[in-house]
């Protein structure tokens, strides 16, 4: 069976959804596919913000200035520039569409967070829920598009493009047709053209034991456009939060930098404030920076975690600032008015992805990418606190204009015949619980071996591991029916792979990729790029 739109958006999160409205409201049809419920994303998730300029004190030269020494020499200085220039417009578009962030009490104006790595207090914010407020507002505006049709529970495999290539490789003559998804619930594959797929599938935290992402980011972009051809890049760069919740259960809720940003501060075992040890801007350093002090630190004691302290602040102001973190704080015992909070790193963020440039595009014509899943030239080696939810907005905007554009010319061109999708698996696997071993397999290996701190023997015995597991893995994709859990794993795996292979390609330490053999920096900062030849999407 197959449904054709003008654009398909894969994902429905900050980026999937304020791009579709865009483009709906140019008049194009749109189809969202999205592999679980429609709010079931890392946006829904997110606690600290937006960074936007609107301060009186503040400006767009110190919001770039800031993006860039996070991004420790890699960013692209352009991208950098447009993006934080776009950013009030676009957020603006958000405060149109009813979302209220946080004002302050005093002086009627936005209540402005900071977070590391801001020379200035600019992250917009709805109390710490802004991603589910952002996600909300979002979702109740595209219930009033009539040129969107939502479908929930579809799990996209693989971009179908036209394989002739007139012109040598990488994409002479070829083109996105549409993708080939799995209704979750009936287990059926359905076609869906279009001249244009959207990958705003968000990032790939799952890939590691400890994260503070939800369960949809398995990377599955990432994973897609790899297997399509196209360029991916900088995916050894993956952020780690420095303060997520420690428990015993390996669940990872996540302690915003935002309390730093209200004075918290980082203690050891000891009971002893460490930051100013490591860099100038103490608690609020970026990311990367305090990340690797409190490994540092773990380590040097043993413990299973550092502390966080916010106990000097009341309990009013934390109950209404921190309402979310509060809640949870207390559910495990700690009320943070009056306890230390035990935190620990966990993998956040997919700094690296499908390469793009300002347009969205990729090198695939009609294959555009947005958000987390997409690799601008925005963070570079570190992103800068509360710029990821910034970048989707604004991407998804400039990515509404280009896909009009395109869609002017690819209507011209003929619309080749797509096959509908060959189901070759012969059967039911008999013992899932391989998958979910293999699973447990590969996010070890990754939080054990592809961590905050590498060394080349780790990334390689990873490699090795990784490998072993694709043979595996293989076996499975192409003997037996397919099911989510199933094409998820796949996708981790590449992805895993994708980012020891960009690890072992950067041989020097910059930004989150910190390795023992390489500990300089080089002189001239490049991007890591890994490109397949292009594999026949198995039907
Ligand atoms: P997501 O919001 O992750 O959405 C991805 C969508 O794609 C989901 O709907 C998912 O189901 C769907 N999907 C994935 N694969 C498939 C597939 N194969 N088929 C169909 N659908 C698929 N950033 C900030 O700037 N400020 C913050 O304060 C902040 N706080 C954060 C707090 C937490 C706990 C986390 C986890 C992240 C935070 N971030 C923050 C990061 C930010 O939330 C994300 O980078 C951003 O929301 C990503 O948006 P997205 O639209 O690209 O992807
Ligand atoms: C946080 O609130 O600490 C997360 C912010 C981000 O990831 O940008």
């Amino acid at each position: 069976m197959s449904r054709s739109f003008d654009v398909l958006v894969i994902g429905s999160g900050i980026a999937g959804l304020s791009f579709a409205l865009q483009v709906a409201q140019r008049g194009h049809s749109v189809a969202i596919l999205t592999k679980k419920n429609k709010a079931d994303s890392n946006t829904n998730y997110a606690q600290g913000g937006i960074a936007v300029v609107t301060a009186q004190t503040d400006d767009f030269a110190k919001h770039v200035r800031d993006t860039l020494v996070a991004g420790d020499g890699l960013c692209d200085r352009a991208v950098v520039r447009e993006i934080v220039r776009d950013g009030p417009a676009c957020v603006q578009e958000l405060v149109a569409l009813g979302l209220k962030f946080s004002r302050n009490q005093a002086t009627g104006g936005y209540d402005l967070g900071r977070e590391g790595g801001h020379s200035e207090r600019r992250i917009l914010h709805v109390q710490d829920m802004t991603g589910k407020a952002i996600e909300d507002a979002l979702l109740k505006a595209l219930a009033q598009e009539p040129r969107i049709a939502l479908f929930e529970h579809f799990f996209a495999i693989d971009v179908i493009t036209r394989r002739k290539p007139a012109r040598p490789p990488p994409h002479g003559g070829d083109r996105v047709l549409g993708v080939y998804a799995l209704d979750v619930r009936d287990g059926r594959v359905l076609t869906f053209r279009a001249p244009v797929v959207m990958l705003s599938t968000g990032g790939a935290g799952q890939v590691y034991l400890y994260t503070t992402n939800p369960d949809i980011a398995t990377g599955d972009g990432i994973a897609m456009a790899y297997r399509a051809g196209v360029e991916v890049r900088n995916l050894e760069f993956i952020q780690f939060h420095p303060t997520a919740l420690y428990s015993t259960t390996g669940k990872r809720f996540l302690i915003s930098e935002a309390v730093r940003g209200e004075g918290a501060v980082l203690r050891n075992a000891a009971g002893v404030a460490f930051m100013r040890g490591y860099h100038r801007l103490g608690d609020l350093a970026p990311r990367d920076i305090v990340a690797r002090a409190i490994d540092a630190e773990m380590k040097k004691s043993g413990a299973p975690h550092v502390w966080l302290d916010i106990t000097h602040r009341t309990e009013a102001f934390l109950r209404t600032r921190f309402p979310q973190i509060y809640k949870a704080c207390r559910e495990a015992g700690i009320n943070l008015a009056r306890d230390m909070i035990p935190v620990v790193p966990a993998a956040h963020y997919t700094c690296g992805g499908v390469a793009t440039n300002l347009d969205a595009e990729t090198s695939l014509p009609g294959l555009y990418a947005c958000g987390e899943v997409a690799c601008t030239g925005l963070h570079g080696a570190n992103r800068l606190a509360s710029n990821s939810l910034l970048e989707a907005v604004v991407m998804a905007q400039r990515g509404a204009a280009a896909v009009d554009r395109y869609l002017q010319r690819a209507r011209r061109l003929p619309a080749p015949a797509v096959p509908d999708w060959v189901d070759l698996g012969g059967g039911d696997i008999d013992e899932r619980v391989v998958i979910t071993h293999n699973w447990d397999e590969l996010r070890r290996t990754m939080w054990d071996y592809v961590s905050i701190m590498r060394t080349t023997k780790r990334l390689e015995r990873a490699r090795t591991r990784l490998a072993n597991l694709d043979r595996e893995i293989h076996d499975y994709y192409w003997n037996f029916s397919i099911d989510s859990r199933l094409l998820e794993l796949r996708n981790m795996l590449q992805v895993a792979a994708l980012i020891v292979e960009c690890a072992l390609q950067r041989r020097e330490s910059r930004g989150l990729h910190a390795i023992a053999d390489f500990p300089k920096k080089l002189r001239r900062a490049r991007p890591t790029r890994v490109r397949q030849a292009r594999l026949r999407i198995p039907r």
